[in-house]
């Protein structure tokens, strides 16, 4: 089901598919795919909530992908590796699912993860606010029936609608462009917010490493939300820029993590370190407190 824009929406020019497939993708991906997993493991339905979905599938020959060729910063480095650690190989073969002749063109999307690990059951509850992106979305989606359901509306006022959800186990990703400052804030508030709806649910929240206050606040910002259990983990590609622009790499602040997820990180982040560094200042962090 497919909702009508918001007239208040503001002028958006991020589009995910100029970075789809970069290496910031893969750590949020394959994370994502972990933590479904972790929910699959039982046979109570989820939700999966993504307040800022993008356009679903991205075409990486498409003009906005090659403009940029991100994709080599990221899954391109990955694509023809036999030694991928497991979190890496499932992500990978979810990739594969979309590219069945072995070469690599379409680039899942957040929400095409989740449609991929849903069972009957499960649901999707999905925003997006740029017009173009909500129309893909919609079009990749038009099969999907009842257990989709997209809104072109702003997904931090979104996720209050979603919560709680009705079957007590979720997964939400706030994962938003960061394209205005206000984004900062507003994920902060929508994460403790969300906390107060449903103390339980796991929260993924992405953000860039930047060199830029507002980014180097955020962790920090977000710890503070003082969920049950927490995760957060970065991984720098490149040592940041005398120019002080531009992401050096990319982290996730989540929320009642499962147990299991840091001996899976672990396992993945120094071969990541080696697969995706682009100079001797590649490093990851992973910190938790897990009761
Ligand atoms: C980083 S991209 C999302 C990528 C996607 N989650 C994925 O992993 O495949 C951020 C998306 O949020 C959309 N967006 C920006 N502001 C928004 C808002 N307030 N509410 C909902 N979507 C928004 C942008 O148009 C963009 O498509």
């Amino acid at each position: 089901m497919v909702t009508p824009r918001a007239n208040l929406a503001p002028m958006l020019s991020y589009r995910h598919a100029f970075h789809a497939g970069n290496h910031a993708d893969v750590l949020k991906h394959a994370v994502l795919i972990a933590l479904l997993d972790y929910l699959n493991q039982k046979d109570k339905p989820w939700w999966y909530i993504d307040t800022h979905a993008g356009a679903g599938i991205y075409d990486l020959h498409g003009d906005y992908a090659r403009k940029t060729g991100e994709l080599d910063s990221g899954i391109g480095r990955l694509w023809e590796r036999t030694d991928l650690p497991p979190m890496l190989a499932s992500y990978v073969e979810l990739v594969r699912g979309l590219n069945p002749d072995g070469r690599l063109r379409l680039y899942p999307g957040s929400p095409w993860c989740a449609l991929r690990r849903a069972r009957r059951d499960d649901r999707l509850r999905l925003f997006e606010l740029h017009s173009s992106d909500h129309r893909l979305l919609a079009s990749t989606f038009s099969e999907a029936g009842r257990q989709v359901r997209i809104e072109a509306t702003d997904g931090h006022a979104g996720l209050k609608s979603v919560l709680p959800p009705p079957t007590r186990r979720s997964l939400v990703l706030i994962d938003p462009s960061y394209e205005v400052k206000s984004d900062y804030p507003r994920t902060v508030e929508a994460l403790k917010d969300g906390l107060t709806r449903f103390v339980g649910g796991t929260y993924m929240v992405w953000y860039p490493l930047l060199q830029k206050p507002d980014a180097r606040q955020l962790p920090s910002r977000l710890k503070a939300a003082r969920p049950p259990g927490w995760l957060n983990v970065t991984l720098t590609v490149h040592a940041p820029l005398k120019d002080g622009f531009g992401m050096h790499g990319s982290g996730l602040y989540i929320a009642n993590p499962p147990w299991t997820l840091p001996a899976l990180l672990e396992a993945t982040l120094p071969w990541l370190v080696k697969t995706l560094g682009q100079d001797s200042g590649a490093s990851y962090t992973l910190e938790h407190e897990i009761p």
